[in-house]
């Protein structure tokens, strides 16, 4: 029986469990996905037990996006310039890391019928300065899509702007601050505001969810998947905007490891209803 599981802290509510093995089950493959909620003070032990007790692939997520690059043999270089991996594949005690999330929120985006509607050359507004924004961003830029990323914490969105600016040459990425955004085609939150403050008042909203700001745009994105209706996609609906959810996000970074670890092409649609079933059942 092979191995694999997500290493996160919390890791209890994930639904990389449920996607994974309807994967495995349907594949007839003698494979098993588990959860590994590691602490901080154990992850080192834990990462020299993925070598030795043959853990076959690992998803990896909060807090361990960044931190995990240490433990790792050979990182592939999307994912050393995102700084993050989403993804180990163990080759007979070998770890490698991937990044599976940039490619991810770019299908999600594109993959989407109301794709259609973006005008050539969009201009995309990303919200947030974490390593999610960091993913998104390099998608777009690596699509050569046009940037402008906005942080409530300033800094970190100039950070990031510096950074991937050196890197693209066909595609140009700035820095705002979340008070005097620019509008453009495609809006994108990858904050975790919905998470951490979920019974957010209307009055409250941040600018990024103003009907006068949100009428500007062609396609939203919102990440966040608990809740999947957010307050930017209620509103994008609300004006009958093109709207993408975060649960399509989570599905494709999850298809694209199936495929890392096993070489096999993953059935999609199998995972998807997985997926679909552990949102309702979470309340999502
Ligand atoms: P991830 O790796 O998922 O991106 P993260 O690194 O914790 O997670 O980043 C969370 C992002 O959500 C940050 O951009 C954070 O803004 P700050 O950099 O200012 O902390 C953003 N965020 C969280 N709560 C927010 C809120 N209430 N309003 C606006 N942004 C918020």
């Amino acid at each position: 029986m092979k191995k694999y599981g997500i290493l996160a802290n919390p890791a209890k509510h994930s639904l990389s469990p449920a996607m994974h093995n309807a994967a495995f089950k349907e594949l007839r493959m003698r494979a098993h996905y588990e959860i590994f909620e590691v602490p901080e003070n154990e992850l080192a032990k834990f990462m020299k037990s993925v070598r030795n007790e043959r853990i076959e692939g690992l998803s990896v997520s909060l807090p361990y996006k960044e931190t995990i690059i240490q433990y790792l043999d050979k990182t592939n270089k999307d994912a050393l310039k995102i700084g993050a991996v989403n993804t180990i594949v163990n080759k007979e005690g070998f770890l490698y890391g991937f990044n599976t999330d940039y490619l991810a929120s770019n299908k999600a985006l594109f993959l989407d019928p109301s794709a259609r509607n973006i005008p050539k050359d969009p201009l995309a507004i990303v919200i947030g300065g974490g390593g999610a924004a960091r993913a998104v961003c390099y998608g777009l830029l690596k699509m050569g899509i046009n940037v402008v990323v906005a942080n409530r914490t300033r800094e970190k969105a100039d950070a990031i702007a510096i950074e991937f600016a050196e890197l693209f040459h066909d595609s140009e990425i700035h820095s705002s601050s979340l008070e005097d955004l620019g509008t453009g085609d495609i809006l994108i939150n990858t904050t975790s505001i919905w998470t951490k403050e979920p019974g957010i008042s209307v009055r409250n909203l941040p600018y990024f969810c103003d009907r006068e700001y949100v009428k500007e745009f062609k396609l939203i994105m919102d990440i966040c998947y608990k809740p999947l209706e957010t307050p930017l996609i209620k509103m994008a609906k609300r004006l009958e905007k093109g709207f993408v959810t975060g649960e399509k996000m989570l599905l494709y970074q999850a298809l694209d490891q199936f495929e890392l670890w096993t070489g096999k092409k993953a059935p999609m649609e199998v995972m998807r209803a997985a997926l679909e079933e552990g949102l309702k059942n979470s309340g999502c």
